[in-house]
């Protein structure tokens, strides 16, 4: 399938899906949110085992929404937009690991869609921020909520009330990003932590994401009740048999995602 906006490779049992609209910053018009919806459907029932997002060029990740598509739009236009399928939601909600190779610009709509994966890896050059509090508006796709979930109220109050960006490191430093390398390295470095990641059980890693995420939505006693479920039924999994008796032989196994 051919996209207008975005490019997809799949290689080794990683996805990469790279946000092709340089010259707009890989600003997220509705068209490039319809395709990514697609490419998130179709990945789900393939052989893929991780799935990397980044922009296209080496000035953005993604420069937030399209304000140009928005500007012209209705409070009941935006409304009814807003209530679609997010693909922060559906990003989220995708049953194999998600990394964001963030790539320089990561504002508005790009942080939240980074927010919305479950590692975030940037370039030495990456500048991270929510803008629309300049705009006159807020975050809408999960910013405030995502944000402050993961670096706490104090950080994402300030970056959220002053709209400014902060740099890569501080975004490391504040737990924003997993971790901060050079831009001529990012990719490789991407690639190496997914190859990584792709070669454990995908039925292990699909649960414990589910346990992870769910820990941010739950009190403790619900959430280690939840754990407690998916670690009973990871135990049914092919996998781990797999994986228990590849220990015992003193060799690495091959998952099978079963
Ligand atoms: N929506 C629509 N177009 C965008 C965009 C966005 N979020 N971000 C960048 N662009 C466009 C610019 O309008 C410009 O288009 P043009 O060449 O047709 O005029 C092109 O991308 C390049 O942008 P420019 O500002 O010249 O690049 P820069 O490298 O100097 O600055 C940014 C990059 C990201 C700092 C700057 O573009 C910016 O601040 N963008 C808006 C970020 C934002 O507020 N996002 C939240 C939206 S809710």
């Amino acid at each position: 399938m051919s996209y207008q906006n975005i490019l997809l490779e799949t290689v080794g049992g990683i996805s990469v899906l790279t946000i092709n609209r340089p010259d707009k910053r890989n600003a997220l018009n509705q068209a490039t949110r319809d395709e990514i919806l697609v490419v998130l459907d179709a990945l789900q029932g393939s052989d893929s085992r991780v799935l990397v997002i980044t922009g296209a060029g080496d000035k953005a990740f993604i420069a937030g929404a399209d304000i140009g598509e928005f500007a012209g739009r209705s409070a009941l236009e935006q409304r009814a937009m807003m209530k679609q399928r997010r693909i922060f939601d559906a990003i989220e909600e995708f049953p194999k690991p998600v990394i964001a190779m963030i790539n320089g610009f990561c504002l508005g709509g790009g942080m939240e869609l980074a927010l919305a994966c479950d590692i975030r890896i940037a370039s030495d050059n990456a500048k991270l921020g929510q803008p629309e509090i300049n705009l006159g508006i807020i975050p809408g796709g999960g910013g405030t909520q995502r944000l402050t979930r993961l670096v706490g109220e104090g950080k994402a109050m300030e970056l959220i009330l002053t709209g400014e960006a902060i740099d890569a490191a501080e975004g490391r430093a504040i737990g924003l990003v997993n971790d901060v390398v050079p831009q001529a390295e990012l990719r490789e470095r991407v690639l190496a932590l997914a190859g990584k990641i792709a070669e454990k059980s995908p039925v292990a890693l699909r649960l414990a994401k589910e346990a992870v995420k769910f820990a941010a939505r739950s009190g403790l006693k619900e959430g280690l009740d939840r754990e407690t479920d998916l670690f009973g039924l990871v135990f049914s999994s092919e996998d781990k048999e797999l994986g228990v008796r590849a220990f015992l032989e003193k060799r690495k196994p091959e998952f099978k995602g079963r």
